[in-house]
């Protein structure tokens, strides 16, 4: 029998609806809108058998130092014939030199062990209808739009690289809240709707009782089923499955470093939440 021929291409709108139909049958929550916004962010690429999606990738671009690797999916019946290699591969070179991040699925850790990328700590990801009695938001407010460049200074020193890209995004799609000091902003969490409901991430805080918070805002607003990605450095696993968010499971963040754009452990802020695990 014939192997079928399977073309790499770029990852356009009109994949979308292909690649939905991936991410449902590998049981993630994205949405079409979901899949648009990555790929709003991001240089993509699809294998395609004719014209039917069999496997996605893209590569997020955050300024001239760093990319997350992400929304990595081949359909089952396609595995373990090296095109989740071809794909990263092409997600790769679309990196141009900077800094790789991607937070690995149990599936995908040996394919990006033999790409040179190396692993550490753990995502946690939590979800569930947040408990919301006896939440202290008085410290948070809503941000007005003019913060934004405030907002994207405080996460280039927690993530170690500028994704005012992503920000300008989430504003569209979502809202932040913000933290303040004397005036001036030291922390903020964006909430937006995604998959099942909404999610509430990035959190950047100075400390953990900063980024409980700005959380405890983001629970009293959330209209539904909540999801939020933090790690377990952060120690804010307990505290969010006391608030009704249960752990349900998490991935491996991975770095591959070509130049380097390193978090500084000396930050005066850092990123206790994630914008999801496609993001970073
Ligand atoms: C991860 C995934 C994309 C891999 O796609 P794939 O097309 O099967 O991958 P490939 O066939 O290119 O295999 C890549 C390499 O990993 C190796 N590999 C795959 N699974 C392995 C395993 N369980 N143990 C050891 N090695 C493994 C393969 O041998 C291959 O190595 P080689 O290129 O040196 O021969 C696919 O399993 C998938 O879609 N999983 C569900 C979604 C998911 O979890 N995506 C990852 C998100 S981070």
């Amino acid at each position: 029998m014939q192997a079928s021929q399977i073309d790499i291409v770029s990852f356009s709108p009109d994949h979308i609806d292909g690649a939905f139909a991936l991410s449902q049958q590998a049981q993630w929550p994205h949405r079409k809108e979901d899949w648009a916004f990555v790929l709003s962010l991001s240089k993509g690429f699809v294998a395609l058998e004719g014209d039917r999606v069999v496997g996605t990738a893209m590569a997020t671009l955050y300024g001239q130092t760093c990319v997350t690797i992400n929304m990595v999916i081949v359909d089952e019946a396609m595995r373990g014939r090296g095109l989740g290699r071809q794909l990263m591969n092409a997600a790769l070179k679309a990196s141009e030199g900077r800094e790789c991040r991607l937070v690995a699925t149990r599936d995908g850790l040996p394919l990006y062990e033999k790409l040179g990328f190396v692993a550490g700590g753990e995502v946690i990801q939590h979800q569930g209808f947040v408990q919301k009695q006896g939440l202290d938001t008085s410290a948070v407010t809503w941000a007005e739009q003019d913060v934004l460049e405030d907002l994207a200074a405080l996460d280039t020193t927690a993530f170690g690289a500028d994704r005012r890209n992503l920000l300008r995004m989430l504003a569209q799609t979502g809202k932040f809240a913000v933290l303040r000091d004397a005036g001036t902003i030291t922390g903020f969490i964006a909430l937006r709707p995604f998959g099942r409901g909404e999610v509430a991430g990035p959190v950047v805080a100075a400390n953990q009782a900063d980024a409980k918070a700005l959380l405890s805002f983001a629970f009293a607003a959330a209209g539904a089923f909540l999801r939020v990605d933090s790690t377990v450095a952060t120690g804010l696993g307990p505290w969010l499955t006391q608030h009704g968010l249960m752990h349900v499971g998490g991935g491996v963040p991975m770095r591959r470093v070509a130049a380097q754009a390193d978090t500084p452990e000396t930050a005066s802020v850092k990123t206790y939440v994630l914008a999801s695990q496609a993001l970073g």
